[in-house]
């Protein structure tokens, strides 16, 4: 986990929040190559889920949500941690991940009672304090589907079985922030609400739960740590009449990676006796009725913490003591695709030619890096930390026949092809 955490600050994928200030628990902010694993991730996501189907709306709702939403669906009320807190040094735990209630696993002081903690984060709407209204910053992105269920049904005419699906921001006030970016107080979901008869959310229900792991071999997680968990009544989220945890094998422990809950009409039922707004589909022949909802939702923090550990690699180079480090990214979520060089940036004639195949290449797939720094040895450990897949390189051949050699991350193996041929190769290999 350390060294993982040192590439990716040191390679521009993840810094501290707020760094230069101390950071802000709970916050990581995603740099240049992050952000762009981020987003691969996120049309992978987008591409099985919503552009893959044709049963499947995408939404984007806003952040801030009329707190009313809050107290119909019982977040207010509800959703809660326990905590406790040390009587001599004031740390506070989260109670249902300590061993001992009563002693504090810092300074091993009194603890205090166990009481809920509420996790929602507050904020006032409004310019001036005393009458604005207090809401929450969303600390799930379901509750924006729910809430625009008429709105879809209204203007898209769906037919049952139906999903809307959303990326974006939640924030939960976490007690105990940790493990890098495992446990956020200001995160990004990636959440499908799909609206089902009442008589077929088990087969749904199962089919959901093949097409999460499908997902999560695509991406490239080691599907030998990914544990699919059935929750006990008492442990499941207030919603929910049935959750499965995917959980992975993570170096602090076995955690939840993602989950898929049955959230029946639960939602639909609370928002429509809250508002009075009738949330109910009619089947063509004329019947109404109250969908039930199957939610298979994933954390993008957590999958890329994922991704990320699934990759990683070391392995010692032949004739030396060298230990290679690379990301053994899939193709679909590497920041980088391909790296071109000129073999010797000095000569003008390697430069142009290799500016040329670059700009080839990244017409075709857009992630492609120019990278001349340092010798080509190093360029290759460069490339191999980011997890770039291929590297293409032009040398005093490439004038004569117009041919480069391509090499692959893994094996690093190098093959030599007409540059015409270099966009087919990736493609066959990506
Ligand atoms: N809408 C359902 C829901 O929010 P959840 O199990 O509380 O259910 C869903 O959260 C997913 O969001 C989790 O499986 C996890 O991937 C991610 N997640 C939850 N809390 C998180 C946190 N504090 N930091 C990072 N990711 C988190």
């Amino acid at each position: 986990m350390e060294k993982l955490i040192s590439l990716c600050k040191r390679r521009g994928f993840i810094f501290q929040g707020s760094e230069i200030y101390g950071g802000l628990a709970g916050t990581y902010d995603y740099g240049p190559l992050g952000s762009l694993l981020k987003n691969n991730i996120k049309d992978s996501w987008l591409k099985k889920f919503v552009h893959g189907r044709e049963d499947t709306y995408l939404l984007d709702a806003a952040i801030l949500m009329n707190g009313k939403v809050w107290q119909a669906t019982g977040h207010v009320d509800h959703f809660s941690d326990p905590l406790v807190e040390c009587k001599e040094c004031k740390h506070r735990f989260r109670a249902d991940q300590i061993q001992d209630t009563k002693k504090c696993p810092d300074c091993n002081g009194d603890l205090g009672d166990v009481r809920q903690f509420n996790m929602m984060l507050s904020t006032k709407v409004g310019a001036v304090d005393d009458t604005a209204s207090t809401t929450y910053l969303r600390p799930e992105t379901a509750q924006g589907i729910f809430v625009n269920f008429k709105n879809v049904l209204d203007s898209m005419s769906p037919k049952l079985p139906f999903g809307i699906a959303q990326i974006g921001k939640a924030f939960r006030n976490e007690i105990t922030p940790r493990d890098f970016i495992f446990r956020l107080r200001e995160m990004e979901q990636m959440e499908i609400e799909y609206f089902v008869d009442p008589d077929r959310w088990n087969e749904e229900f199962e089919y959901w739960k093949d097409e999460m792991m499908e997902w999560m071999e695509e991406i490239g997680l080691n599907m030998k740590n990914v544990y699919p968990t059935e929750i006990g009544e008492g442990d499941r989220a207030h919603y929910s009449s049935r959750t499965i945890d995917f959980e992975f094998d993570f170096p602090f422990g076995r955690k939840e990676l993602y989950g898929l809950a049955y959230r029946s009409d639960y939602d639909l039922s609370k928002h429509t006796s809250s508002s009075g707004q009738k949330l109910e589909y009619t089947y063509p022949e004329g019947a109404k009725i109250v969908p039930h909802v199957i939610e298979p939702s994933f954390g993008l923090d957590r999958t890329i913490l994922a991704v990320l550990l699934s990759a990683y690699r070391e392995d010692v180079l032949k004739d030396s003591e060298e230990v290679r480090t690379y990301l053994a990214l899939s193709p679909a979520v590497a920041p980088v695709i391909c790296a071109v060089s000129p073999l010797l940036k000095n000569k003008p004639e390697l430069v142009d030619k290799a500016r040329e195949v670059h700009g080839l290449i990244k017409k075709e797939f857009g992630r492609v890096a120019w990278d001349d720094n340092g010798n080509i040895g190093k360029r290759y450990r460069r490339q191999d930390e980011i997890g770039t897949p291929w590297c293409v390189v032009v040398d005093f051949d490439s004038l004569e026949d117009d041919t480069v050699t391509i090499r692959s991350r893994d094996t690093g193996m190098q093959e030599r092809m007409k540059v015409d041929e270099v966009i087919r190769f990736i493609k066959d290999n990506m």
